[in-house]
């Protein structure tokens, strides 16, 4: 058994078949092969990783390197995708072996962070991740945004096609990264999928020329749905704009759809608003997606409340070790730590993973098995870690 890192053209005969296998209705005509090609460019920079035995690749795994916003400080990530064995080759730990090599090289490449859509949770939980919140799908009756259609709102509606409105939609998503915590975005060469397959149409909230909100869409019949993807507004005027705007589909279609964070309340935003409100976790088909630290230099610098704990990371190949989180100059500094001084706590990866990324308490992480956490010590690293929902947008 050898395990390799594949180019771009091997992906052809060696990943894209497994994860067409596993991942599509199958088995499909031979026409389906020819269109692995239209995808490579868009695969250019993955790193992709197979075990090979007697020539047949058994096993895949590939690393997006993406970027995410940890609580306000932009740091690379590595976005997991493809995994996947060949059906005679499950459970003989081919992919163990290739997580732990891809993370690995990811890091010493400098991601400090990596994320990935689960087809289980439990199964990444071995490896360290922590489950992040699911962004909510928001249904209306057009009807019911009658009332913005008269609404003097500042700033203006830009609405085109995403092939020409792509600069527009990338410049915007880069402020999102910036401002918002969780948010990754995919590097260049894979985001202008979107600009390319121009499927989508793309209306932007702008004011004196800035755009402040934008959400890409698709109508898919007379009297039918306004699907959009993410609702993407950094205020309320934009947020208004943007549904001012599905408003004047009243007599076009019967429903408006789109995404939000986990974190947004759709019903307090009009009244007499009939909204339905979703997120569904099944498995394997629509689960919720995972983070985790790769490097505990991640949190160095990270705005934190004012506190000091001392941490024992436990169990894990990338965090291991005693350090002291020192948040009193409310910025993070990391050091070894001796014995002594102030409250300690003992953590995994995904104990640790689940405060920075704020959708952990220290009594979760405790009640969840992912550490051991006295109340001293929780009282430090709930000042230094607020809940704070993360919203990760990309979806690979
Ligand atoms: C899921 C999948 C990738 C696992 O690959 P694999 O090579 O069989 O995994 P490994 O043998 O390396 O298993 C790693 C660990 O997970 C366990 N495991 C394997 N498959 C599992 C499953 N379906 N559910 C839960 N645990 C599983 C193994 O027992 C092993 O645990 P251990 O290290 O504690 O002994 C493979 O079954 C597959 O290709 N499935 C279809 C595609 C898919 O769902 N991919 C994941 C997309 S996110």
């Amino acid at each position: 058994m050898t395990v390799r890192r594949v180019g771009s053209e091997e992906r052809l005969t060696t990943s894209f078949p497994l994860q067409a296998y596993a991942f599509e209705g199958s088995p499909r005509s031979v026409e389906r092969a020819k269109e692995f090609r239209e995808y490579l460019p868009y695969n250019e920079g993955n790193r992709t990783l197979v075990v090979e035995e007697a020539g047949e690749t058994r096993a895949a795994v590939s690393a997006i390197p993406m970027r995410e916003n940890l609580r306000g400080r932009v740091l690379p990530m590595a976005g997991v995708a493809g995994v996947v064995t060949h059906p005679l080759a499950r459970w003989q730990g081919h992919v163990r072996t290739l997580l732990h090599q891809l993370l690995d090289e990811m890091r010493d490449e400098g991601h400090q962070l990596t994320a990935l859509w689960p087809f289980r949770p439990s199964f990444y939980g071995r490896f360290g991740y922590v489950g992040l919140p699911l962004r909510r799908t928001v249904s209306l009756p057009v009807a019911d945004l009658a009332p913005l259609l008269r609404a003097d709102l500042p700033g203006e509606v830009g609405w085109e096609r995403i092939g020409a409105g792509y600069p527009a939609w990338h410049e915007f998503t880069e402020r999102c990264l910036r401002e918002r915590h969780g948010f990754a975005l995919f590097p260049d060469y894979r985001a202008v999928a979107l600009r390319d397959r121009n499927e989508r149409w793309l209306v932007t909230a702008r004011v004196g020329g800035t755009v402040t909100g934008a959400a890409t869409y698709r109508i898919d019949e007379h009297g039918g749905t306004l699907a959009a993807d993410d609702l993407l507004a950094t205020d309320p005027y934009a947020r208004s704009l943007l549904l001012q705007f599905f408003a004047r589909h009243i007599d076009q279609v019967a429903t408006v759809r789109f995404d939000v964070p986990a974190d947004e309340v759709p019903e307090l935003w009009l009244t007499d608003l009939e909204v339905h409100v979703q997120a569904r976790v099944a498995r394997p088909g629509s689960s919720a997606p995972m983070a985790r630290l790769l490097a505990v230099d991640a949190l160095t610098g990270l705005p934190v409340g004012p506190a000091r704990v001392r941490v024992e990371l436990t169990g894990d190949r990338w965090l291991a070790g005693v350090y002291l989180l020192d948040g009193t100059t409310g910025a993070l500094e990391l050091a070894r730590a001796g014995a002594g001084g102030a409250p300690s706590a003992t953590l995994t990866a995904a104990g640790l993973s689940g405060l920075a990324y704020g959708v952990l308490d220290p009594v979760e992480v405790h009640l969840r098995g992912l550490g051991d956490v006295p109340a001293d010590a929780g009282a430090e690293l709930r000042r230094l870690f607020p809940r704070r929902l993360p919203y990760l947008f990309a979806d690979f």
